[in-house]
């Protein structure tokens, strides 16, 4: 392949500018001309782009965000949309796109490769890790430590109040955040959608082990970490039924989008320059529809269509542990 294009979307997720710079050092040693798209595919549908060469990408490293700016693109919903970015990738003559994203931009992708003549491949980006194919996605290591150090700063302030916090976490509808910054916070009970979804008249499963808590410890704090959509009317509402439920006021913090940002940690920025570097070596090698990830240490590829089906699973040994020690 002569000429590529590149493209961040979705949530950005810390460890994306890493990811840009090494499929940028990648195609140059291939002799490979970069084409950067802004704004996701939107840049595609819009011809908002520009030239990559490696002096671009020079000291990006560090960043979180994405140089190459990120959204989310409806119009690609709709087949008009897909031919539309298929026929700008025509035009620019580009033989190749390569996609930094989550499997809702692989869908996107997908829906482009109906109407390309060139090579698709994907690079998994986004703080969830909800993506098949691969151990881990960039930005979830940096995600997980943003948010531990959120919970370690409020188990200070539950400490001296001896109050009830919930903190929600990002993930979409995946737990892989909360089961990970909640072990790692020693937070007392975690609740994620994997659990299936808490109705209101289900909270009793959550009071027993906080009122056995404070039995048996005496007034304490008690940490409940809450991955997003885990609770129909969210984690605000259900700190509102459990402070009823409990006659105790609970307090509920939800940290948002401070989970994408920041200095990606060391094992995102090796996991995104290993990944993206594989990703434009396949392309050379031929590789179409496929997405990189790295599976017990080992760079592979995995089919794209196939990212979304939601296979990979919260660690259960964890899972089993966390439950036990909540209940006990
Ligand atoms: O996919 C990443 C993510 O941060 C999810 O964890 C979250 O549900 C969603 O994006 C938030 O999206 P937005 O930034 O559009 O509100």
């Amino acid at each position: 392949i002569k000429r590529m294009g590149i493209l961040t979307s979705g949530g950005d997720a810390p460890g994306m500018n890493a990811a840009i710079r090494a499929a940028v050092l990648t195609a140059a040693a291939h002799n490979i001309d970069v084409i950067g798209f802004r704004h996701g595919f939107n840049g595609l549908l819009e011809d908002d782009q520009q030239t990559l060469l490696p002096q671009h990408v020079q000291h990006i490293i560090q960043h979180g965000g994405t140089v190459l700016k990120s959204a989310r693109c409806k119009a690609l919903h709709t087949d008009a949309g897909a031919r539309q970015a298929a026929e700008a990738l025509h035009r620019l003559q580009l033989d190749a796109l390569l996609i930094i994203g989550g499997d809702g931009s692989f869908r996107g992708a997908l829906a482009i490769a109906q109407h390309y003549r060139g090579q698709i491949i994907g690079v998994p980006g986004t703080i969830d890790n909800d993506v098949d194919g691969t151990d881990f996605t960039i930005g979830f290591a940096t995600a997980i430590d943003t948010a531990l150090d959120a919970i370690d700063k409020i188990r200070d302030t539950a400490d001296a109040f001896e109050r009830i916090f919930l903190v929600e976490l990002m993930g979409r509808h995946s737990g892989y955040i909360a089961l990970s910054a909640g072990i790692a916070a020693g937070a007392e009970q975690i609740i994620c959608p994997e659990f299936g979804t808490l109705q209101a008249n289900e909270l009793k499963a959550l009071i027993k082990p906080i009122q056995h808590a404070q039995l048996l410890r005496g007034k304490s704090s008690y940490i409940i970490v809450v991955a997003e959509n885990s609770y129909p009317g969210g984690t605000t509402a259900l700190a509102e039924a459990l402070s009823t439920a409990l006659g105790i006021e609970c307090r509920a913090c939800i940290l948002g989008h401070i989970q994408r940002g920041g200095s990606p940690v060391g094992a995102d920025r090796i996991l995104a320059t290993k990944l993206a570097a594989y990703a434009v070596e396949q392309l050379v090698n031929g590789a179409h529809l496929m997405m990189a990830g790295e599976v017990n240490q080992q760079a592979a590829l995995y089919p794209l269509a196939q990212t979304g089906e939601r296979k990979k699973q919260i660690d259960p040994y964890l899972v089993r542990w966390q439950q036990q020690i909540a209940s006990d």
